[in-house]
């Protein structure tokens, strides 16, 4: 057995920025220590994003390193690929441990492609992960096994607690017990998941409804939760008839997504970055698609999400 990790020899640095923390010091192919746990978890709830540097990691690794924040859950676009009829470890989608999910641009004969099944080289606009269910995760590990070189493929975090806490008043009053309902059609570039008709109206569209504003179950603080926004007909608020949604939609996205609430990630292969979806969005730069680029993620489980609407109504 490797000699497990210490809290001796941990250091947290943070990025300078809104958001993000680099994290020296600890091999996550070790054991963690109780004590060991306690501190990247307070790290975690702290900087919103952490970064692992030169990590060897098998899925199995990523699957414990899900563990220590919470546990795992399953991503929600896998029962789209198993319903559309793809099998677990056959493509470059599916992995065939049900915790992890790839993020790759390599097609079935290993070469990098523009378009797979596992949106590898495109361009992500801003997001949070699996929104679009009634329990989101609490957070996303994603490792880099092969990145491209001067390709591109950055991911960017912001900031939701600034986003909130910095949202003008009339912004603020106008979302007061709002809930949008969160798009499950689409996949995280815009695309429509295997076996799903495009949506007519507001009607067609089918996923949760989550408040505008959540409550983060571990630091008590308040955060806007947008989900992510595509074409219309698809995520709206519920409360508002389709143009004064849209409206308030595109308002609220371009304030939450502002460059003061941002810290950008430029990849190498070994990094492990490690996300809070509950205050956290998330968007990827291009990729060069004439280069590889593969990563595995796994989730963080979540909890019901806290309503700023209604707190004490949690589960
Ligand atoms: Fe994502």
């Amino acid at each position: 057995m490797a000699q497990a990790n210490t809290v001796d020899t941990i250091e947290v640095i943070p990025s300078g920025k809104a958001l993000g923390a680099e994290i020296r010091g600890i091999d996550l192919s070790k054991e963690t220590p109780e004590d060991v746990r306690d501190v990247l978890k307070k790290a975690w709830a702290d900087h919103l994003v952490l970064l692992f540097r030169g990590q060897k990691l098998e899925d199995e690794h990523l699957l414990a390193a899900a563990d220590i924040f919470g546990g795992q859950q399953l991503a929600g676009s896998r029962a789209f690929f198993l319903k559309a009829g793809f099998k677990p470890g056959e493509t470059h989608r599916v992995a065939s441990k049900a915790g992890i999910s790839i993020v790759s641009n390599l097609d079935k004969d290993g070469k990098p492609v523009k378009y797979t099944e596992a949106v590898g080289s495109l361009e992500l606009d801003w997001h949070t992960d699996n929104s679009y269910v009634d329990v989101p995760p609490a957070g996303s590990l994603l490792h880099a096994r092969i990145v491209p070189v001067d390709g591109g493929g950055e991911t960017s975090f912001n900031n939701q607690y600034l986003a909130y806490e910095t949202l003008p008043d009339d912004l603020q009053q106008e979302i007061d017990g709002k809930h949008i309902r969160h798009d499950n059609l689409r996949n995280t570039a815009g695309r429509f998941r295997p076996t799903v008709e495009p949506p007519k109206s507001r009607e067609d569209i089918e996923g949760p409804a989550h408040p505008i504003v959540r409550i983060h179950p571990v630091t008590g603080k308040r955060a806007l939760y947008l989900g992510r926004k595509y074409e219309w007909p698809s995520s709206h608020v519920v409360e508002l008839d389709d143009a004064a949604s849209e409206d308030l939609l595109t308002r609220l996205w371009r304030h939450a997504t502002q460059d003061r609430f941002k810290w950008t990630h430029s990849w190498i292969a070994g990094d492990l970055v490690q996300w809070d979806n509950r205050c956290t969005m998330h968007q990827r730069n291009p990729v060069d698609h004439t280069q590889p680029r593969v990563l595995h993620r796994a989730l963080i489980k979540g909890e019901s999400i806290i309503s700023a609407w209604n707190p004490e109504a949690a589960a």
